[in-house]
């Protein structure tokens, strides 16, 4: 539904959109909510627009992360970014976005509404739609918030200088080594969402957490355990299409079932059919990968060869009868709910069972990382009003630098073997650098039996 409507919203535009343009935080959210429920008994295939509610009722929203019905039943909610929220309660799960109006040439997003979202039962097997209306809110402001709209993305700024910025980059430290790419590499590689998001600050890391990761290795890479290798292939989304969040998704998925089979199990997903097929997100203009996580859980994913990749939006078709899909049993921001997450908990998550997602922004220094560890350096290449963009990889493990001592993540980007250390990059770790510990995800796949 809001894949469509943000098409739709968006064909009169010169604007590129690449998340919706809700910009709602937790304070404005929780709070006191009426839920209306259509019809249920419905499977996946279920359309929601236009649906009619047969069934009110209220639930409360509370700190941090605990959802409360009339009836005193506990459940769980979190965020999604600044896009919308999820439930968990009484055996179902409910996943709606914001809502918002365009007005004017401006966006604004209204947090105490959603539009119509989908709600099923735990198992997936009883579906039906829903809206939520704010009673109360938990906070007092509840104001529209405006979102400007923004120029085109555009990243043929005039006055840049590739190669007088490597060179700037090179001499203003020594952590890592830039390089100028082909025009195309990394210039419109975005983007999880283009919005600048504000990013929750990592919580503090308590006293058990610090207790367990003393016991993890000093180093660890899921590229070589005891010899063996359990992260697939480096990708490449391409320039047109800002399926990084697709991409990372099945990158991440695929290295966890080879982790739990000990690679026995080897497949390729496809992240074209999240891009063609997944209404939690928004095509080529981006999306989350909670949410795709979420697709995996409620969908499935299916393999490569079933939709092979375009690097454009394309539509979603039926496969052949012969195209299994694969789930996700479990996603959840690393530390639990958006806003929980630190480095000491992505490392536990990391280790115990496998790579992980994170966002970060993307500043134009970062597009020419070539080797080391990247610390953003503060500069940026001549004047580009698009300097900083939303970003995900997939974390497959971390390390301390032997000279310096620096402590860093490896990430796998998805930009192609010819970026950065064939396709992989270092970034420090511990210092939330460039957001890099605010935002993690994981998932954990169903093994299929063979
Ligand atoms: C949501 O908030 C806006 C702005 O404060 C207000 O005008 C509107 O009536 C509210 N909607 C509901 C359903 O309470
Ligand atoms: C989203 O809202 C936050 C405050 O809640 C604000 O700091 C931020 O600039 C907003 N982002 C956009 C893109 O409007
Ligand atoms: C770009 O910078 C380099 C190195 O500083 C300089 O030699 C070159 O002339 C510059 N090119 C343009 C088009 O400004
Ligand atoms: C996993 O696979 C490796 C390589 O084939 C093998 O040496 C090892 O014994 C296997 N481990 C288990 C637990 O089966």
């Amino acid at each position: 539904m809001a894949a469509v409507l943000m098409l739709v919203m968006l064909s009169g535009l010169t604007v590129a959109w690449a998340d919706t343009p809700a910009n709602c935080s937790w304070s404005q959210v929780a709070g006191l909510w009426e839920i209306h429920v259509g019809q249920g008994g419905n499977d996946n295939r279920l359309k929601c627009s236009g649906f009619s509610p047969v069934e009110v009722f209220q639930l409360n929203l509370l700190f941090p992360d605990v959802v409360l019905d009339e009836d005193g039943n506990k459940g769980f909610w979190t965020m999604i970014y600044n896009q919308g929220f999820e439930m968990v309660i009484n055996q179902r799960k409910y996943f709606a976005f914001s809502s918002y109006i365009q007005e004017g040439g401006v966006y604004k997003s209204f947090c105490n509404t959603t539009f119509a979202g989908w709600s099923h039962d735990l198992l997936g097997n009883d579906w039906s739609c829903y809206y939520g209306i704010q009673l109360k809110s938990g906070v007092s402001d509840v104001d529209p918030v405006t979102t400007r709209l923004m120029p085109q993305v555009d990243q043929k700024w005039t006055d840049r200088n590739d190669t007088a910025f490597v060179k700037a980059i090179n001499s203003a430290q020594r952590s890592w080594k830039a390089v100028t790419y082909p025009e195309s590499h990394g210039s419109n590689m975005a983007s999880m969402a283009t919005f600048p998001q504000s990013y929750p600050s990592p919580v503090a890391m308590d006293e058990a957490t610090r207790i367990a990761i003393s016991h993890l290795p000093k180093e660890f890479d899921w590229r070589n355990v005891n010899g063996q290798n359990f992260v697939p292939e480096v990708r490449e989304q391409g320039d047109g299409c800002g399926s990084c969040y697709a991409q990372v998704t099945a990158t991440a998925l695929e290295s966890r079932i080879q982790i739990m089979t000990n690679n026995t199990l080897k497949v390729t997903m496809s992240p074209q059919d999240i891009v063609s097929c997944c209404e939690y997100s928004q095509g080529c203009l981006g999306g989350f990968p909670y949410l795709t996580a979420k697709y995996a859980q409620d969908f499935g994913m299916v393999e490569e060869r079933c939709n092979p990749y375009h690097g454009h939006a394309t539509p979603c078709m039926p496969y052949h009868a012969d195209c299994r899909r694969y789930y996700a049993e479990d996603y959840h921001y690393i530390g639990g709910y958006y806003g929980a997450s630190n480095e000491g908990l992505m490392m536990l998550e990391l280790v115990k069972n496998g790579p992980i997602t994170a966002g970060f922004q993307v500043y134009d220094d970062f597009r020419h990382y070539s080797s080391g560890i990247y610390i953003h350096t503060g500069l940026q290449n001549g004047w580009n009003p698009w300097k900083v963009t939303d970003h995900v990889a997939v974390f497959i493990g971390y390390g301390v630098d032997a000279t310096s001592g620096e402590k860093y993540w490896i990430g796998q980007n998805t930009w192609g073997t010819d970026w950065g250390e064939l396709g992989y990059f270092k970034i420090r770790r511990g210092t939330n650098e460039v957001n890099i510990e605010s935002i993690g995800v994981a998932m954990t796949p169903i093994v299929p039996m063979p």
